[in-house]
């Protein structure tokens, strides 16, 4: 009886110890701050002792990429990166290699700029990182490099950092994310590079802001129709994600409270941004009859699970059933699920789109790929060929 008595005491307090630091770690999380710190990470740089205006450092040839501030309407600045296509660089190498480094203050004058201006064949990406770090942060400049390695010399990147990231002003907030996006394409488009070549290409919070960037482009007048929008590891909103999601793959937040609806919503009623993308998938089909939307997600993520990726599949192929007048009918997640196409690559992934007969002009694909997690799915060379293609290359 001791011994049991023991065995009980033992594991009674190592639980008590991590049940009172899980509910104290939520208690702080209600806080706005707190919160606002917790869901972006902008503090969390991952790229000390070195410096975002000298992208070499970085793994980039001299010059390959033209550091600048862009400015948004409301004040801030947003530091970006304009990544010129290794092949195109090699061609003009000599020329490039000779220029200033460091930030350009006169961007849309610049040469690399000039050479994305001169090309009327040319491919902008534009593409949206996930929460914690800055743009050059871990596998991010790799993946920008592979990105853009299906063709030599057609798909320049633009990268940002979100407002209070990096180098860039202000604070995060769901509103000022996506009028970063924003400003990226007004600049794009101040270039002269026609929407019909640029996608947009976000990962993880990335893929939120995509799809509100996206919306908000297919919402004004005039309309602004994509190249593709393409989401990588992406997530349904908020509430859903912070229920499944697993900090590194492993820390939950709000799953362990899946038997206790009560507390769980008390802790949801504290959630004070939405990243609703499920409603604005929907809004976007509707909006922008010719789109073209790819979805990718590794079937092996354990931070945000798959089958995020089967609901956004299934909001967007709805909204798109529904633009077929009076007969549409809207469907469940499994019927949507059911009529998909599906093409299996054995090993690699497996592509699923909806019947064209029933997309009434667009083109909505998805993709679940056996692996590369959440983040290194981005660098991989099938994601590669799925984003060139997409950009009809
Ligand atoms: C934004 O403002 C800064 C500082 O005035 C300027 O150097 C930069 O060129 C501006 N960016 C653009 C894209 O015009
Ligand atoms: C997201 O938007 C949809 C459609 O407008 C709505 O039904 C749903 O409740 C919203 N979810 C959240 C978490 O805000």
């Amino acid at each position: 009886m001791p011994l049991l008595q023991s065995i009980v005491a033992k594991a009674y307090y190592p639980l008590l110890a991590v049940g009172i630091f899980y509910f104290t770690c939520l208690g702080l999380l209600t806080h706005p701050v707190i919160q606002n710190n917790a869901i972006y990470m902008q503090k969390l740089k991952l790229t000390w002792r070195q410096d975002l205006t000298r992208p070499e450092q970085f793994g980039f040839a001299k010059n390959q990429v033209t550091p600048f501030y862009l400015n948004t309407t409301d004040g801030e600045s947003i530091f970006a990166w304009h990544v010129l296509p290794l092949g195109l660089y090699m061609e003009h190498r000599d020329e490039l290699a000779e220029l200033e480094t460091g930030i350009e203050t006169n961007p849309a004058e610049h040469r690399s700029l000039q050479l994305l201006k001169d090309d009327p064949e040319a491919r902008l990406i534009i593409h949206f990182h996930g929460n914690a770090g800055t743009l050059g942060a871990g596998i991010r400049p790799i993946y920008l490099r592979s990105l853009s390695s299906a063709h030599p010399s057609k798909i320049h990147i633009l990268a940002i950092d979100y407002r209070g990231f990096g180098l860039s002003s202000g604070v995060p907030s769901e509103a000022g994310l996506i009028e970063d996006g924003l400003t990226a394409f007004r600049f794009a488009s101040s270039l002269g590079i026609p929407s019909s070549r640029i996608a947009l290409v976000g990962q993880s919070l990335g893929t939120a802001v995509t799809i509100g960037v996206a919306d908000s482009l297919a919402s004004q007048t005039p309309k602004q129709e994509l190249a593709a929008v393409i989401t990588i590891a992406g997530f349904s909103n908020m509430k859903e994600l912070l229920q499944t999601y697993h900090i590194g793959g492993f820390i939950p937040i709000l799953s362990p409270l899946r038997g206790y609806p009560k507390v769980r919503g008390f802790f949801e009623s504290f959630i004070y941004e939405s990243w609703n993308t499920t409603a604005r998938i929907g809004s976007l089909v509707k909006n922008s009859p010719s789109l073209s939307l790819v979805l990718i997600h590794a079937k092996n993520d354990f931070e945000i699970p798959w089958q995020h990726c089967e609901k956004l599949f299934a909001y967007a192929t709805n909204a798109a059933v529904l633009q077929g007048g009076e007969h549409a009918e809207p469907l469940t997640l499994g019927e949507a699920l059911e009529i998909r196409k599906v093409k299996n690559y054995g090993y690699e992934s497996t592509h699923a789109w909806w019947p064209e007969e029933r997309s009434y002009g667009r083109t909505i694909s998805q993709w679940l790929v056996k692996w590369g997690g959440h983040n290194q799915v981005v660098m991989s060379a099938g994601t590669s060929v799925i984003v060139s293609k997409a950009l009809g290359l």
